[in-house]
């Protein structure tokens, strides 16, 4: 049976028990569960999952992906040395997971709306239209050159072409590398050599909130650095012409001498789909990896899950591509599900802050997915840019990438979606491929409690620890949270370092999953994440590691050495603030000064990494040892300095005090 049909049949008695046949049995919401002993409610499949997670996974992956061979093993893992494997033996390829069969049962349903920065002016891709691109695509890259194993850098904005150059790696069994197009020369320059790519894919320039940039530009840069890039693709988002040398190919005049169709790579589940660069708490991004057949499984079902996705509906996630979350829910999942997804171009106030709703009224989107910190931005506009469109196809609304204030969650249930649409806050991370923790899937008519991710994933086990690294038991705690048990969607490794790997996410605890993240598990056992652990700040919703800005701030030779701390911010969530103690001979400007630095830092690394603020301060404070005390910067800019904490270590009490001083000042100058 096509995973089509079977899509259908599952939702249209899904929505039967919605709209009040209370009592439907668990098999109609998930199939699978007809062959689980004692399963008949869905905490029991919950747990399940959990208890039984072989058989659960095994049962999801039999049905939901189409193997070239079945695997043997469903899973082979060892937390504790950064061991997870899951679904070997088996073979498939992930673009005819995405494409082939659902060309094969329904060729001209729209895979991709792509929603372009000009507003009216979507693309619909049919199924067939997006085989046939990556067939070509996938075509020419193994013309030029590239082979199963190699992986391809891809530094587009959301688009089709970008979609089917993903697709196109994957078809012929190379990883793909996407990078933000909105990071530097630098970044990407560092994420290509890092992921050892010859093969770069760009577009002549951007558009973005009526905007260009200058992305070919920023990837010659970038590749001046890079001996080992042997191509440039090029691919043509607006008629303006850019320099071609020797090594730049025009990507559109290219595919279409290759052949529409492309041999699919048999790969094993366990063979790499793609690497993504993510902050982490040194200056080094990492580039985390991810496998074929769990990766697929995951993002598959946790996107019908989790939002209630059903057959025929138009599914918009508004984060961009170079993201995990454009990974996961703008292309893997939905297409895997045989869906019709939204790549949105643009921002939420181009070219008014009625962008978002006016596009869920012409594409008549069925779940919206965005970030609170958007949500913060528009609810400061007014309710009229959300009433002034028609909602009435929103059914499910989505959230991630940082906590949401109860505000925030108020407003997007109540204005944006009438009290109609349950709103479901997602945690997950790069790492973990897909959403872990969400108010849905539970009871059609379970609480969903604002501002809470809640309620644990199929086959998700979390734990909190406190700090001396035991299981916290029982609820209304507070800890670290920590994932008991593997899944299929997790990260393999970090990309040439498996060691850091290892002892970022296994060896903290070992036998759980760290994540990095503290988290608060209520009376009645939801959870509630409560931010990062580590020295990464969430800038709206945008991970950033303060070593990196530091790295960043440090290579200004007027500086002799900085910190970098996050603080609240009424629209990103977290701002970043940057101290620097300045070089003794320095005679500089602190105006002129501070400019300089944030647009190194937005030059060096991208925009949303720019200090807010940066204060020049005589001296940090620091342990005896030497390490500079960030959470008593944090304390200080925060304004909480009655609670600076523990300061026994501390080497000179003083320093704190002219940093409070002159930090009161600084913040009345500003
Ligand atoms: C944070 C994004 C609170 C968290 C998918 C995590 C969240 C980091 C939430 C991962 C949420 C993500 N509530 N915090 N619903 N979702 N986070 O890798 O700190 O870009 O560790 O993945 O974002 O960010 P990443």
């Amino acid at each position: 049976m096509s995973l089509i049909s079977f899509g259908s049949r599952v939702f249209r008695s899904y929505y039967l028990h919605v709209l009040g046949r209370r009592g439907c049995s668990t098999a109609a919401f998930m199939p699978e569960s007809a062959g689980f002993d004692g399963v008949s409610s869905r905490s029991a499949l919950h747990e399940f999952s959990v208890s039984n997670s072989e058989t659960f996974w095994a049962a999801l992956a039999r049905h939901r992906l189409s193997w070239m061979s079945p695997f043997h093993t469903v899973h082979d893992c060892d937390l504790s040395r950064g061991r997870i494997r899951w679904f070997e033996g088996g073979k498939l390829n992930v673009s005819v997971n995405c494409l082939d069969r659902h060309v094969q049962t329904c060729p001209e349903k729209v895979a991709l709306i792509w929603e372009k920065d000009e507003p009216g002016s979507e693309v619909k891709v049919t199924y067939r239209q997006l085989l046939e691109m990556t067939c070509r695509l996938g075509n020419l890259l193994r013309r030029r050159g590239v082979k199963k194993g190699d992986c391809v850098t891809i530094y587009m904005p959301p688009c089709p072409l970008a979609v089917a150059s993903m697709l196109a790696c994957a078809r012929i069994g190379a990883a793909h590398n996407v990078v933000f197009a909105g990071f530097s020369a630098d970044s990407l320059s560092e994420r290509i050599r890092d992921a050892q790519s010859s093969i770069v894919i760009t577009v002549n320039q951007g558009v973005r909130g009526g905007k260009l940039t200058q992305l070919k530009k920023t990837v010659d840069t970038a590749v001046q650095s890079c001996p080992n890039v042997r191509h440039v693709f090029v691919s043509m988002r607006t008629e303006n012409p850019v320099a071609m040398t020797e090594r730049d190919v025009d990507m559109e005049e290219e595919m279409l001498k290759e052949d529409a169709v492309c041999e699919p790579a048999a790969m094993d589940s366990e063979d790499v789909l793609f690497m993504l660069y993510t902050s982490g708490s040194t200056g080094k991004p990492k580039g985390l990896v991810h496998t074929q057949a769990g990766y697929l499984l995951y993002a598959a079902v946790t996107h019908r899950y989790v939002f209630g996705y059903s057959d025929g509906d138009v599914f918009g996630c508004v984060a961009d591509i170079g993201w995990i979350t454009g990974h996961s829910y703008a292309v893997y999942g939905p297409l895997a599900n045989g869906g019709t997804t939204v790549l949105f171009e643009s921002t939420p106030i181009y070219p008014d802050p009625g962008r978002y709703w006016e596009m869920v009224q012409r594409l008549k989107i069925n779940q919206f997915y965005g970030a609170p910190t958007a949500i913060r931005l528009l609810l400061k506009y007014g309710d009229q840019w959300v009433q002034k469109y028609d909602r009435s196809s929103l059914k499910t609304l989505g959230t991630v990438g940082e906590p949401i204030n109860t505000e925030a969650w108020q407003w997007y249930y109540s204005v944006v979606g009438g009290e109609r649409c349950p709103v479901v806050d997602t945690w997950w991370q790069t790492e973990t491929g897909g959403i872990c923790i969400a108010p849905r899937p539970s009871e059609p008519d379970a609480e969903i409690i604002p501002g809470m991710a809640m309620r644990p994933f199929f086959g998700i086990k979390p734990v909190l620890m406190d700090s001396k690294g035991k299981v916290l038991t029982s609820n209304d705690a507070n800890g670290a949270l920590c994932i008991a048990q593997p899944w299929p969607g997790m990260a393999r490794t970090i990309h040439n370092d498996h060691e850091r790997f290892k002892d970022t996410y296994c060896q903290q605890y070992p036998g759980y999953f760290s994540t990095g993240d503290g988290a608060h598990r209520s009376k009645d056992g939801y959870y509630q994440i409560t931010g990062r652990l580590d020295d990464v700040i969430n800038v709206s919703g945008h991970r950033i590691g303060t070593a990196e800005i530091e790295d960043v701030v440090n290579q200004c030779p007027e500086v002799a050495e900085s910190a970098v701390v996050g603080y609240s911010h009424d629209i990103k969530g977290e701002g970043v603030y940057a101290f620097a103690v300045l070089k003794k001979s320095v005679e500089a400007e602190e105006g002129v000064l501070s400019k300089q630095l944030k647009d190194l830092v937005s030059q060096k690394i991208a925009k949303y990494a720019s200090p807010d603020c940066i204060q020049f301060v005589e001296r940090l404070p620091k342990t005896r040892s030497g390490k500079i005390m960030r959470r008593v910067l944090r304390k200080i800019v925060e304004g909480d300095t009655s609670g600076l904490g523990d300061l026994s270590t501390v080497d000179d009490p003083a320093v704190i005090q002219e940093i409070i001083q002159s930090h009161d000042k600084h913040f009345r100058k500003q």
